[in-house]
Protein backbone atom coordinates (compact mmCIF):
# COMPACT_ATOMS: atom_id res chain seq x y z
CA UNK A 1 0.00 0.00 0.00
CA UNK A 2 1.20 3.29 -0.99
CA UNK A 3 0.69 6.32 0.56
CA UNK A 4 0.82 9.75 -1.31
CA UNK A 5 -0.26 13.51 -0.37
CA UNK A 6 -2.18 15.36 -2.73
CA UNK A 7 -3.15 18.98 -2.61
CA UNK A 8 -6.19 20.45 -3.76
CA UNK A 9 -10.47 19.88 -3.31
CA UNK A 10 -10.83 16.47 -1.82
CA UNK A 11 -13.75 16.43 -4.07
CA UNK A 12 -11.90 17.60 -7.40
CA UNK A 13 -9.28 14.35 -6.56
CA UNK A 14 -10.26 11.26 -8.12
CA UNK A 15 -10.68 8.47 -5.65
CA UNK A 16 -12.83 4.98 -4.72
CA UNK A 17 -13.79 6.53 -1.24
CA UNK A 18 -12.84 9.80 -0.02
CA UNK A 19 -13.41 9.88 3.66
CA UNK A 20 -14.53 12.71 5.32
CA UNK A 21 -15.13 14.18 9.10
CA UNK A 22 -17.67 15.72 10.25
CA UNK A 23 -18.76 17.34 13.63
CA UNK A 24 -21.54 17.32 15.59
CA UNK A 25 -24.10 20.55 15.22
CA UNK A 26 -21.32 21.91 12.45
CA UNK A 27 -22.53 19.08 10.03
CA UNK A 28 -23.39 21.89 7.24
CA UNK A 29 -21.07 25.14 8.35
CA UNK A 30 -17.36 23.15 8.36
CA UNK A 31 -15.78 20.21 6.39
CA UNK A 32 -17.35 19.39 2.95
CA UNK A 33 -20.56 18.42 3.55
CA UNK A 34 -22.27 21.80 2.28
CA UNK A 35 -20.33 21.62 -1.06
CA UNK A 36 -21.81 18.03 -1.22
CA UNK A 37 -24.59 18.77 -0.65
CA UNK A 38 -24.97 21.45 -3.37
CA UNK A 39 -23.64 19.10 -6.05
CA UNK A 40 -26.25 16.69 -4.75
CA UNK A 41 -28.99 19.82 -5.25
CA UNK A 42 -29.63 19.80 -1.78
CA UNK A 43 -30.77 16.34 -1.19
CA UNK A 44 -28.19 15.30 1.55
CA UNK A 45 -30.07 17.95 3.90
CA UNK A 46 -33.00 15.80 3.90
CA UNK A 47 -30.67 12.71 4.98
CA UNK A 48 -29.57 14.61 7.80
CA UNK A 49 -33.09 15.87 8.98
CA UNK A 50 -33.47 12.41 9.05
CA UNK A 51 -30.79 11.19 11.04
CA UNK A 52 -28.55 10.36 8.66
CA UNK A 53 -25.20 12.49 7.73
CA UNK A 54 -25.21 13.72 11.85
CA UNK A 55 -21.41 14.43 13.35
CA UNK A 56 -22.38 12.11 16.76
CA UNK A 57 -19.41 10.13 17.22
CA UNK A 58 -19.33 6.06 16.03
CA UNK A 59 -22.25 7.35 13.01
CA UNK A 60 -21.06 6.81 8.86
CA UNK A 61 -22.48 7.62 5.79
CA UNK A 62 -21.62 6.34 2.91
CA UNK A 63 -22.82 8.24 -0.25
CA UNK A 64 -22.38 7.03 -4.13
CA UNK A 65 -21.65 9.67 -5.94
CA UNK A 66 -22.85 8.30 -9.08
CA UNK A 67 -21.00 11.12 -11.33
CA UNK A 68 -21.56 14.17 -9.34
CA UNK A 69 -18.27 14.53 -7.62
CA UNK A 70 -14.57 12.63 -8.57
CA UNK A 71 -14.48 10.61 -5.74
CA UNK A 72 -16.78 7.58 -6.80
CA UNK A 73 -18.19 7.73 -2.95
CA UNK A 74 -18.06 9.43 -0.12
CA UNK A 75 -17.82 8.04 3.34
CA UNK A 76 -18.80 11.02 6.20
CA UNK A 77 -17.87 10.01 9.55
CA UNK A 78 -19.24 11.27 13.00
CA UNK A 79 -16.02 12.90 14.98
CA UNK A 80 -18.50 14.17 17.65
CA UNK A 81 -18.38 17.92 19.36
CA UNK A 82 -15.67 19.80 18.11
CA UNK A 83 -13.82 20.48 21.30
CA UNK A 84 -14.14 16.99 22.59
CA UNK A 85 -12.30 15.21 20.52
CA UNK A 86 -9.28 13.10 21.24
CA UNK A 87 -6.96 11.56 19.43
CA UNK A 88 -8.40 8.37 20.75
CA UNK A 89 -11.40 8.77 19.50
CA UNK A 90 -9.78 10.03 15.88
CA UNK A 91 -7.95 6.85 15.89
CA UNK A 92 -11.54 4.92 16.38
CA UNK A 93 -13.01 6.58 13.47
CA UNK A 94 -10.18 6.35 11.04
CA UNK A 95 -9.40 2.60 11.47
CA UNK A 96 -13.15 1.62 11.01
CA UNK A 97 -13.55 3.58 8.18
CA UNK A 98 -10.59 2.25 6.72
CA UNK A 99 -11.68 -0.81 7.24
CA UNK A 100 -15.32 0.27 6.12
CA UNK A 101 -13.85 1.51 2.70
CA UNK A 102 -11.91 -2.09 2.02
CA UNK A 103 -14.65 -3.99 2.70
CA UNK A 104 -16.66 -2.17 -0.15
CA UNK A 105 -13.83 -2.85 -2.26
CA UNK A 106 -12.49 0.51 -2.58
CA UNK A 107 -8.56 0.44 -4.13
CA UNK A 108 -7.80 4.73 -4.04
CA UNK A 109 -8.86 5.76 -0.49
CA UNK A 110 -8.81 9.31 -0.06
CA UNK A 111 -8.88 11.64 3.33
CA UNK A 112 -9.71 14.68 3.55
CA UNK A 113 -7.61 15.64 6.40
CA UNK A 114 -9.16 19.57 7.10
CA UNK A 115 -11.86 18.35 7.81
CA UNK A 116 -10.57 15.90 10.98
CA UNK A 117 -8.47 18.95 12.43
CA UNK A 118 -9.51 21.09 15.78
CA UNK A 119 -7.69 23.46 17.71
CA UNK A 120 -6.31 20.82 19.54
CA UNK A 121 -5.34 18.17 17.26
CA UNK A 122 -3.63 19.90 14.35
CA UNK A 123 -3.14 18.54 10.70
CA UNK A 124 0.55 17.35 11.11
CA UNK A 125 -0.88 14.65 13.96
CA UNK A 126 -3.48 14.03 11.91
CA UNK A 127 -1.93 12.65 9.06
CA UNK A 128 0.46 10.60 11.96
CA UNK A 129 -2.93 9.18 12.47
CA UNK A 130 -4.18 8.36 9.51
CA UNK A 131 -0.83 6.79 8.34
CA UNK A 132 -0.98 4.42 11.68
CA UNK A 133 -4.33 3.74 10.94
CA UNK A 134 -3.66 2.79 7.14
CA UNK A 135 -1.43 0.40 8.18
CA UNK A 136 -2.36 -1.06 11.59
CA UNK A 137 -5.79 -0.73 10.92
CA UNK A 138 -6.20 -2.50 7.87
CA UNK A 139 -3.71 -5.38 9.46
CA UNK A 140 -4.82 -8.59 8.89
CA UNK A 141 -3.04 -12.34 9.86
CA UNK A 142 -4.14 -14.73 6.73
CA UNK A 143 -0.32 -16.63 7.07
CA UNK A 144 -2.07 -20.56 7.42
CA UNK A 145 -5.63 -18.94 5.71
CA UNK A 146 -5.98 -21.02 1.82
CA UNK A 147 -8.31 -18.29 0.71
CA UNK A 148 -7.06 -15.02 1.55
CA UNK A 149 -9.41 -12.02 0.95
CA UNK A 150 -9.32 -10.58 -2.41
CA UNK A 151 -10.10 -6.64 -1.00
CA UNK A 152 -7.17 -4.37 -0.21
CA UNK A 153 -6.10 -1.18 -0.45
CA UNK A 154 -3.53 -0.01 -2.88
CA UNK A 155 -3.37 3.56 -2.30
CA UNK A 156 -4.00 6.03 0.64
CA UNK A 157 -4.57 9.84 -0.78
CA UNK A 158 -3.61 12.37 1.69
CA UNK A 159 -5.55 15.35 0.82
CA UNK A 160 -4.78 19.08 2.17
CA UNK A 161 -5.61 22.24 0.92
CA UNK A 162 -2.42 23.34 2.74
CA UNK A 163 0.35 20.90 2.37
CA UNK A 164 1.95 20.12 5.91
CA UNK A 165 5.44 19.45 6.92
CA UNK A 166 4.83 16.07 7.56
CA UNK A 167 7.23 13.04 7.08
CA UNK A 168 5.20 9.93 7.24
CA UNK A 169 8.05 7.96 7.10
CA UNK A 170 8.79 7.67 10.60
CA UNK A 171 5.10 6.97 10.98
CA UNK A 172 5.37 4.53 8.02
CA UNK A 173 8.57 2.78 10.01
CA UNK A 174 6.08 2.45 13.45
CA UNK A 175 3.51 1.41 12.03
CA UNK A 176 5.71 -1.52 10.16
CA UNK A 177 7.14 -2.33 13.13
CA UNK A 178 3.70 -2.79 14.84
CA UNK A 179 2.62 -4.81 12.41
CA UNK A 180 5.76 -7.11 12.49
CA UNK A 181 5.46 -7.67 16.40
CA UNK A 182 1.93 -8.58 15.28
CA UNK A 183 3.06 -11.11 12.94
CA UNK A 184 5.29 -12.51 14.96
CA UNK A 185 2.43 -13.06 18.31
CA UNK A 186 -0.04 -14.47 16.14
CA UNK A 187 2.32 -17.67 14.33
CA UNK A 188 1.31 -20.28 15.71
CA UNK A 189 3.78 -21.55 17.80
CA UNK A 190 4.86 -24.35 15.61
CA UNK A 191 5.50 -21.75 13.18
CA UNK A 192 7.26 -19.76 15.66
CA UNK A 193 10.26 -21.48 17.02
CA UNK A 194 13.37 -19.58 19.14
CA UNK A 195 14.85 -20.32 16.07
CA UNK A 196 12.85 -18.97 13.69
CA UNK A 197 12.08 -16.01 15.87
CA UNK A 198 15.61 -15.90 16.05
CA UNK A 199 16.07 -16.17 12.08
CA UNK A 200 13.41 -13.17 12.03
CA UNK A 201 15.22 -11.07 13.82
CA UNK A 202 18.78 -11.77 11.98
CA UNK A 203 16.67 -10.67 8.86
CA UNK A 204 15.48 -7.78 10.21
CA UNK A 205 18.53 -6.73 11.89
CA UNK A 206 20.25 -7.14 8.69
CA UNK A 207 17.65 -5.07 6.62
CA UNK A 208 18.40 -2.41 9.41
CA UNK A 209 21.57 -2.18 9.61
CA UNK A 210 21.80 -3.27 13.28
CA UNK A 211 24.49 -5.17 15.19
CA UNK A 212 23.37 -8.81 15.48
CA UNK A 213 24.52 -11.50 18.29
CA UNK A 214 23.25 -15.06 19.13
CA UNK A 215 24.01 -16.94 22.27
CA UNK A 216 22.73 -20.01 21.56
CA UNK A 217 22.78 -23.06 24.51
CA UNK A 218 26.31 -23.54 24.86
CA UNK A 219 27.10 -19.87 25.21
CA UNK A 220 24.71 -20.03 27.75
CA UNK A 221 25.95 -22.35 29.92
CA UNK A 222 29.28 -20.46 29.66
CA UNK A 223 28.21 -17.23 31.00
CA UNK A 224 26.03 -19.25 33.78
CA UNK A 225 22.81 -18.21 32.80
CA UNK A 226 21.18 -21.27 34.58
CA UNK A 227 17.80 -19.69 35.00
CA UNK A 228 17.08 -19.23 31.69
CA UNK A 229 18.35 -23.24 30.58
CA UNK A 230 16.36 -24.24 33.36
CA UNK A 231 13.21 -23.17 31.72
CA UNK A 232 14.59 -24.23 28.23
CA UNK A 233 15.54 -27.95 29.10
CA UNK A 234 11.78 -29.20 29.04
CA UNK A 235 11.66 -28.31 25.25
CA UNK A 236 13.52 -29.95 22.31
CA UNK A 237 13.74 -26.81 20.66
CA UNK A 238 16.72 -24.86 21.15
CA UNK A 239 16.79 -21.67 23.52
CA UNK A 240 18.38 -18.27 22.38
CA UNK A 241 19.25 -15.24 23.74
CA UNK A 242 18.76 -13.14 20.67
CA UNK A 243 20.97 -9.35 20.75
CA UNK A 244 20.13 -6.69 18.29
CA UNK A 245 22.92 -3.38 18.80
CA UNK A 246 21.56 0.09 17.16
CA UNK A 247 24.35 2.50 17.06
CA UNK A 248 22.99 5.45 16.77
CA UNK A 249 25.03 7.37 19.05
CA UNK A 250 28.63 6.66 18.20
CA UNK A 251 30.49 9.25 19.78
CA UNK A 252 29.00 7.72 23.53
CA UNK A 253 29.72 4.05 23.19
CA UNK A 254 29.23 3.65 26.65
CA UNK A 255 26.16 5.83 27.11
CA UNK A 256 23.23 2.75 26.28
CA UNK A 257 19.76 1.49 26.84
CA UNK A 258 18.53 -1.99 27.02
CA UNK A 259 14.78 -3.16 25.87
CA UNK A 260 14.72 -6.60 26.73
CA UNK A 261 11.62 -8.86 25.63
CA UNK A 262 10.49 -12.10 27.01
CA UNK A 263 10.30 -14.34 24.55
CA UNK A 264 8.69 -17.87 25.30
CA UNK A 265 6.88 -19.14 22.09
CA UNK A 266 4.78 -20.58 23.92
CA UNK A 267 4.46 -21.17 27.87
CA UNK A 268 2.64 -24.87 28.61
CA UNK A 269 3.64 -24.34 32.14
CA UNK A 270 6.10 -26.93 32.47
CA UNK A 271 5.21 -29.45 34.63
CA UNK A 272 3.52 -27.02 36.45
CA UNK A 273 1.30 -27.41 33.68
CA UNK A 274 -1.58 -24.90 32.82
CA UNK A 275 -5.36 -25.97 32.21
CA UNK A 276 -5.99 -26.51 28.36
CA UNK A 277 -8.29 -22.99 28.87
CA UNK A 278 -5.27 -21.29 30.03
CA UNK A 279 -2.96 -22.71 27.22
CA UNK A 280 -4.94 -21.58 23.80
CA UNK A 281 -3.52 -17.82 23.80
CA UNK A 282 0.21 -19.00 25.44
CA UNK A 283 1.59 -18.79 21.61
CA UNK A 284 1.50 -14.90 22.46
CA UNK A 285 4.03 -15.50 25.43
CA UNK A 286 6.60 -13.93 22.88
CA UNK A 287 5.05 -10.40 22.75
CA UNK A 288 6.96 -8.83 24.79
CA UNK A 289 9.63 -10.03 22.81
CA UNK A 290 8.21 -9.35 19.14
CA UNK A 291 7.61 -5.73 20.44
CA UNK A 292 11.46 -5.48 20.98
CA UNK A 293 12.90 -6.43 17.75
CA UNK A 294 9.53 -4.40 16.12
CA UNK A 295 11.19 -1.28 18.14
CA UNK A 296 14.84 -2.21 17.08
CA UNK A 297 13.56 -2.11 13.28
CA UNK A 298 11.97 1.34 13.74
CA UNK A 299 14.70 2.57 16.19
CA UNK A 300 17.14 2.62 13.23
CA UNK A 301 15.04 3.68 10.18
CA UNK A 302 14.19 6.80 12.89
CA UNK A 303 17.81 6.97 12.97
CA UNK A 304 17.73 7.85 16.18
CA UNK A 305 20.71 9.74 17.97
CA UNK A 306 20.74 6.78 20.60
CA UNK A 307 22.56 3.44 21.77
CA UNK A 308 19.94 0.65 21.95
CA UNK A 309 20.34 -2.81 22.51
CA UNK A 310 17.40 -5.34 22.09
CA UNK A 311 17.59 -8.66 23.90
CA UNK A 312 15.11 -11.10 23.43
CA UNK A 313 14.96 -14.41 25.64
CA UNK A 314 13.64 -17.10 23.68
CA UNK A 315 12.67 -20.76 24.68
CA UNK A 316 10.04 -22.43 25.06
CA UNK A 317 8.53 -23.64 28.54
CA UNK A 318 7.94 -27.15 27.86
CA UNK A 319 7.03 -30.23 30.41
CA UNK A 320 8.94 -32.78 28.54
CA UNK A 321 11.29 -35.50 30.22
CA UNK A 322 14.22 -33.63 30.96
CA UNK A 323 11.91 -30.66 32.18
CA UNK A 324 12.64 -28.89 35.48
CA UNK A 325 10.81 -30.00 38.56
CA UNK A 326 9.14 -27.68 41.30
CA UNK A 327 11.51 -27.38 44.14
CA UNK A 328 14.70 -27.40 41.52
CA UNK A 329 17.13 -24.52 42.45
CA UNK A 330 19.05 -22.67 39.74
CA UNK A 331 21.85 -20.05 39.87
CA UNK A 332 21.02 -17.39 37.50
CA UNK A 333 24.25 -15.11 35.86
CA UNK A 334 24.92 -12.77 38.63
CA UNK A 335 25.10 -15.92 40.95
CA UNK A 336 21.57 -15.55 42.08
CA UNK A 337 19.78 -18.39 43.50
CA UNK A 338 16.58 -19.20 42.43
CA UNK A 339 14.00 -21.92 43.72
CA UNK A 340 12.26 -22.50 41.36
CA UNK A 341 8.29 -23.71 43.21
CA UNK A 342 6.18 -23.12 40.03
CA UNK A 343 6.98 -23.89 36.87
CA UNK A 344 4.61 -21.46 35.08
CA UNK A 345 6.34 -18.12 36.67
CA UNK A 346 8.89 -18.88 33.67
CA UNK A 347 9.38 -15.37 32.53
CA UNK A 348 10.85 -14.14 35.35
CA UNK A 349 13.15 -17.08 34.78
CA UNK A 350 14.66 -15.84 31.43
CA UNK A 351 14.25 -12.38 32.42
CA UNK A 352 16.47 -12.22 35.23
CA UNK A 353 19.42 -14.04 33.13
CA UNK A 354 18.82 -11.65 30.45
CA UNK A 355 18.99 -8.47 32.44
CA UNK A 356 22.27 -9.94 34.19
CA UNK A 357 23.70 -9.95 30.48
CA UNK A 358 22.26 -6.31 29.82
CA UNK A 359 24.39 -5.57 32.96
CA UNK A 360 27.25 -7.47 31.97
CA UNK A 361 27.29 -5.17 28.40
CA UNK A 362 27.25 -2.37 30.68
CA UNK A 363 24.29 -0.30 29.74
CA UNK A 364 23.08 2.88 31.54
CA UNK A 365 19.33 2.01 31.49
CA UNK A 366 17.11 -1.48 31.06
CA UNK A 367 13.35 -1.75 29.95
CA UNK A 368 11.66 -5.02 30.34
CA UNK A 369 8.85 -6.01 28.63
CA UNK A 370 6.73 -9.20 29.12
CA UNK A 371 3.52 -11.32 29.38
CA UNK A 372 4.14 -11.96 32.85
CA UNK A 373 0.95 -12.61 34.98
CA UNK A 374 -2.47 -13.02 34.77
CA UNK A 375 -2.83 -10.36 38.03
CA UNK A 376 -1.87 -7.57 36.04
CA UNK A 377 -5.51 -7.98 34.28
CA UNK A 378 -7.22 -8.44 37.71
CA UNK A 379 -5.25 -5.10 39.19
CA UNK A 380 -5.69 -2.74 36.00
CA UNK A 381 -8.24 -4.33 33.61
CA UNK A 382 -6.95 -5.32 29.78
CA UNK A 383 -6.16 -1.29 28.36
CA UNK A 384 -3.86 -0.63 30.78
CA UNK A 385 0.09 -1.81 30.86
CA UNK A 386 1.07 -2.46 34.71
CA UNK A 387 4.75 -0.59 34.82
CA UNK A 388 7.09 -1.18 37.92
CA UNK A 389 10.43 0.10 38.95
CA UNK A 390 13.37 1.17 40.58
CA UNK A 391 14.03 4.77 39.42
CA UNK A 392 11.19 7.27 39.25
CA UNK A 393 12.77 9.57 36.79
CA UNK A 394 12.99 6.72 34.41
CA UNK A 395 9.43 5.49 34.99
CA UNK A 396 8.32 9.12 34.62
CA UNK A 397 9.76 8.69 31.18
CA UNK A 398 8.49 5.55 30.64
CA UNK A 399 4.75 6.62 31.19
CA UNK A 400 5.15 10.05 29.10
CA UNK A 401 6.58 8.27 26.22
CA UNK A 402 3.37 6.11 25.59
CA UNK A 403 0.72 8.55 26.62
CA UNK A 404 2.06 10.84 24.08
CA UNK A 405 1.62 7.81 21.35
CA UNK A 406 -1.48 6.39 23.10
CA UNK A 407 -0.67 3.56 24.97
CA UNK A 408 -1.72 3.79 28.87
CA UNK A 409 0.55 2.41 31.65
CA UNK A 410 -0.10 3.08 35.24
CA UNK A 411 2.20 2.79 37.77
CA UNK A 412 2.31 -0.01 40.09
CA UNK A 413 4.53 -0.53 43.56
CA UNK A 414 7.84 -2.96 43.71
CA UNK A 415 8.03 -1.86 47.33
CA UNK A 416 10.98 -3.55 49.41
CA UNK A 417 7.57 -4.80 51.72
CA UNK A 418 7.42 -7.21 49.20
CA UNK A 419 10.21 -8.94 49.67
CA UNK A 420 9.74 -11.03 52.27
CA UNK A 421 7.17 -12.67 50.34
CA UNK A 422 10.04 -14.31 47.88
CA UNK A 423 12.52 -15.28 50.80
CA UNK A 424 13.06 -19.21 50.09
CA UNK A 425 14.51 -21.75 52.87
CA UNK A 426 16.58 -23.32 50.41
CA UNK A 427 17.93 -20.85 48.07
CA UNK A 428 18.32 -16.93 47.87
CA UNK A 429 14.57 -16.34 46.39
CA UNK A 430 12.10 -18.42 45.31
CA UNK A 431 10.00 -17.42 42.01
CA UNK A 432 6.64 -17.33 43.65
CA UNK A 433 4.70 -15.98 46.78
CA UNK A 434 1.56 -15.81 47.90
CA UNK A 435 -1.19 -14.71 45.30
CA UNK A 436 -1.67 -11.47 46.96
CA UNK A 437 0.11 -9.10 44.81
CA UNK A 438 0.75 -10.96 42.14
CA UNK A 439 1.62 -8.76 39.25
CA UNK A 440 4.28 -6.60 42.20
CA UNK A 441 5.47 -10.06 43.14
CA UNK A 442 6.77 -11.37 39.32
CA UNK A 443 8.29 -7.90 38.71
CA UNK A 444 10.38 -7.88 42.32
CA UNK A 445 12.04 -11.03 41.12
CA UNK A 446 12.74 -9.61 37.85
CA UNK A 447 14.14 -6.15 39.41
CA UNK A 448 16.64 -8.74 41.81
CA UNK A 449 18.92 -8.97 38.45
CA UNK A 450 18.49 -5.15 37.04
CA UNK A 451 21.13 -4.62 40.57
CA UNK A 452 21.86 -0.77 40.64
CA UNK A 453 20.51 0.28 37.01
CA UNK A 454 17.86 2.04 36.79
CA UNK A 455 15.18 0.02 35.39
CA UNK A 456 11.24 -0.49 34.45
CA UNK A 457 9.77 -3.76 33.94
CA UNK A 458 6.07 -3.56 31.77
CA UNK A 459 3.22 -5.85 32.09
CA UNK A 460 1.73 -6.43 28.76
CA UNK A 461 0.08 -10.03 29.76
CA UNK A 462 -3.52 -8.31 29.41
CA UNK A 463 -2.75 -5.99 26.56
CA UNK A 464 -1.04 -7.85 24.51
CA UNK A 465 -3.87 -9.32 22.46
CA UNK A 466 -7.40 -8.29 22.22
CA UNK A 467 -10.63 -10.23 21.15
CA UNK A 468 -12.47 -7.07 19.63
CA UNK A 469 -12.00 -4.72 16.65
CA UNK A 470 -11.63 -1.65 17.97
CA UNK A 471 -9.36 1.59 16.52
CA UNK A 472 -6.58 0.27 14.61
CA UNK A 473 -6.54 -3.39 16.69
CA UNK A 474 -8.16 -6.45 15.35
CA UNK A 475 -8.22 -9.24 17.00
CA UNK A 476 -5.38 -10.98 18.04
CA UNK A 477 -1.62 -9.57 18.52
CA UNK A 478 -1.83 -5.77 19.29
CA UNK A 479 1.56 -5.26 18.72
CA UNK A 480 1.89 -3.04 22.51
CA UNK A 481 3.85 -1.42 23.29
CA UNK A 482 5.99 -0.45 20.17
CA UNK A 483 5.24 2.74 20.69
CA UNK A 484 5.98 3.33 23.74
CA UNK A 485 9.31 1.90 23.19
CA UNK A 486 10.09 3.59 20.05
CA UNK A 487 8.58 6.92 21.64
CA UNK A 488 10.69 6.56 24.55
CA UNK A 489 14.49 6.01 22.64
CA UNK A 490 12.77 9.36 20.89
CA UNK A 491 12.88 11.23 24.15
CA UNK A 492 15.98 9.82 25.22
CA UNK A 493 18.09 10.42 22.18
CA UNK A 494 20.12 13.26 21.95
N1 LIG B 1 2.61 -16.20 30.42
C1 LIG B 1 1.98 -16.27 31.69
C2 LIG B 1 1.18 -15.00 32.02
C3 LIG B 1 -0.03 -14.73 31.16
C4 LIG B 1 -1.28 -15.10 31.61
C5 LIG B 1 0.09 -14.06 29.96
C6 LIG B 1 -2.39 -14.81 30.82
C7 LIG B 1 -1.00 -13.80 29.18
C8 LIG B 1 -2.25 -14.15 29.61
C9 LIG B 1 3.03 -16.44 32.78
O1 LIG B 1 4.14 -17.15 32.42
C10 LIG B 1 2.38 -17.17 33.89
O2 LIG B 1 2.06 -18.33 33.70
N2 LIG B 1 2.19 -16.51 35.02
C11 LIG B 1 1.59 -17.10 36.15
C12 LIG B 1 2.44 -16.76 37.35
C13 LIG B 1 2.08 -17.54 38.58
C14 LIG B 1 2.43 -19.00 38.39
C15 LIG B 1 2.81 -16.95 39.75
C16 LIG B 1 0.19 -16.53 36.30
O3 LIG B 1 -0.03 -15.36 36.06
O4 LIG B 1 -0.71 -17.30 36.62
ZN1 LIG C 1 4.62 -17.13 30.44
MN1 LIG D 1 3.91 -19.23 32.65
Amino acid sequence: MDINFRQGNPLEITSDCLIVGIFEGEEFSSGLLNEANQAFDNSLEDLNSQGELVGKTGNSTLIHTLGKSSPIRLLFVGLGKRDAMTEKAVTEVLGASFRKARSIGASIVAIAVDTFCTEEIKAERIVELVTLSAINGLYRYEDHISEKSDKAISEVLIIMEIPAEVNVSSYTAIADAINLARDLANAPANHMTPTILAGVAEREAQENNLGFELIDEDKMKEFGMGSLLGVAQGSIEPAYMIVMKYEGDKDNPNDSIALIGKGITFDSGGLSLKPPIGMTTMKGDMAGGAAVIGALTAIAKLNLNINVYGIVAATENMPGGQAQRPGDVVTAMNGTTIEVLNTDAEGRLVLADALCYANHLGVNKIVDVATLTGAIRTALGDEIIGAFGNNDELIQNVIDAGSKEGERLWELPADESFAKNFKSDVADIKNVAGAAGGATIGAMVIGKFAEDTPWVHLDIAAVSRTNSVNGNNVKGATGTPVKTLVSLCRSLAK
